[in-house]
């Protein structure tokens, strides 16, 4: 129980009976911080210890203890004849602490990008998940008993893993991916072109960081991926929108608009949200472009692993011949969100800037983390992974269609594309999408609008939905669920 002092004397003194904080040392501390905040100024005279230790209820000798103890560090002073002061020497502080807690009313001083990043919501994707949370991959699935094995050989290892790592990420795990891009992607290249970061977007920062200045333009496709286009506003740059077609980001168009942009950010594989795959023409028209204007291209190979009819699309990347392409990849969607490991694929020309940078700005990304990567992608555990979760997710996609497609008949028009883990509920009859999306969301399932992707442009009303991590005997109920949810006015 905190017994709250009731005199005049130090009434920010509390002495709580009920924790295991010896008296002394909690009125210590206390003091301690009434100094620090400037509730006690320097010059202050303390009330004469006899007094203090009766208010408190401690002996004298305690108190006596206390304010020795707090002499010794410097916040208290003896005056020869006159009491115990706060040291003069302190500097003066403001009696309230400058900014309260809670309140904003007073903004720090901030960079000029900690003040871009205030303006964007940086929350999306810690959600709980529910039925149809786009994005998520069928953790439900996950092969927990082999990933444990991988991570116990890394503990058996001792010491290993205990260090700052491979500024570049460990040569390891830069063998396997190389070994895995060689074979999967079709896309060879050297361990030493990998820099491993803590995610994909740590892997986006790092190349603006390194091509851009703040205000050089950036080629981005409108509708995009929110986190993205948050976080290249936030870096400083100038997004130069692209428009999308059936065949991917219209380059054309953007050549012509944009011709100086320094990057172009672009989703080949499966654009997000929309499910399109960039052509090849237009992939060959952009590289062109690229190096006409030594201008950098940004591939996120988002989802590429996940494609239902026939083999994987070749890389951008694998197509360059000019050294333009900075490929970024990561293990989110693969794996699982939280095992924050991404990597880029460089031209040989950049590696030394990358190698560097990322070490400067991650030290080392978790070392135990990528050694256990390391086993699971060298046991063919990860090969394995991803061929079982094509199929669940073919599986998973064709029953959400089915049952989508007569659930919904009259509501919206359902737009499963051929990968990746989400799919497009275009709503009819002009509704609009955050209203319908309120609507899903108190049925229980989850969605995101497309007014949250698009930028400048307009689309008509659509909701993205996650099949992929709805097993197929729900599919039928949630799609009757989310049928009543849009069928309500
Ligand atoms: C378009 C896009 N690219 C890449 C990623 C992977 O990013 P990360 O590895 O930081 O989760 C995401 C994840 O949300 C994404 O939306």
């Amino acid at each position: 129980m905190a017994k709250q002092l009731e005199g005049p004397i130090l009434p920010f003194l509390r002495l709580d009976t009920g924790i295991a904080l010896p008296k002394f040392r909690q009125v210590q501390d206390q003091l301690r911080t009434a100094i620090l905040q400037g509730h006690l100024r320097a010059g202050t005279r303390l009330p004469a210890s006899r007094i203090l230790a009766e208010e408190l209820g401690l002996s004298r000798q305690t108190l006596v203890r206390v304010l020795e103890n707090l002499k010794a560090e410097g916040y208290l002073e003896a005056r020869q004849g006159a009491g115990t002061f706060v040291s003069a020497a302190l500097p003066r502080r403001p009696a309230k602490a400058r900014f309260a807690e809670t309140g904003d009313d007073v903004p720090p001083r901030l960079s000029r990008i900690g003040v871009l990043s205030r303006g964007v919501s940086a929350e999306i994707g810690r959600v709980e998940p529910k039925p149809f949370l786009p994005n998520q991959p069928a953790l439900d699935r996950f092969p927990f008993a082999i990933w444990r094995k991988c991570w116990n050989t890394v503990v058996r290892g001792g010491r290993a893993g205990m260090g700052y790592g491979d500024v570049a990420g460990e040569l390891v795990l830069r063998q396997r991916i190389a070994e895995y891009l060689a074979l999967h992607r079709r896309d060879p290249c050297d361990p030493e072109q990998i820099v491993i970061t803590p995610g994909g977007h740590a892997a986006f920062t790092l190349a603006v960081l390194a091509l851009a200045d703040p205000g050089d333009g950036i080629w981005f496709e409108d509708p995009g991926p929110v986190t993205t286009s948050n976080l290249l506003r936030t870096l400083g740059l100038n997004l130069c929108l692209a428009d999308v077609d059936a065949d991917g980001m219209d380059v054309a168009d953007a050549m012509v608009r944009y011709p100086d942009a320094r990057l172009a950010f672009v989703m080949p594989s499966r654009h997000h949200p929309l499910g399109v795959t960039l052509s090849l023409p237009r992939r060959l028209a952009l590289l062109e472009w690229a190096r006409a204007n030594e201008a950098w291209i940004i591939e996120d190979d988002y989802d590429s692993e996940f494609r239902y009819d026939g083999a994987p699309l070749p890389s951008m990347r694998s197509i360059d011949s000019h050294g333009r392409v900075i490929y970024a990849g990561s293990f989110s969607k693969a794996l699982y969100p939280g095992i924050r490991v991404g990597y880029l694929v460089l031209p040989p020309a950049l590696v030394g800037t990358f190698r560097n940078l990322s070490g400067l700005i991650h030290r080392s990304v978790p070392v135990e983390t990528q050694l256990a990567l390391a086993e699971f992608i060298g046991g063919g555990h990860f090969a394995s992974h991803l061929r079982r979760m094509r199929s669940l997710y073919a599986e998973r996609r064709n029953a959400f269609f089915d049952a989508g497609r007569t659930a919904l008949a009259g509501l919206a028009a359902l737009d499963c594309s051929d990968s990746g883990l989400n799919a497009l509920v275009w709503l009819a009859n002009g509704r609009e999408d955050r209203a319908a999306q309120r609507a899903v969301l108190e049925a229980g399932l989850q969605c995101y609008p497309l007014s949250d992707y698009t930028i400048a442009t307009t689309r008509p009303g659509a909701l993205i939905l996650g099949y992929a991590n709805v097993p197929e005997e729900r599919m039928k109920t949630y799609s009757h669920v989310l049928a009543e949810a849009l069928s309500r006015p």
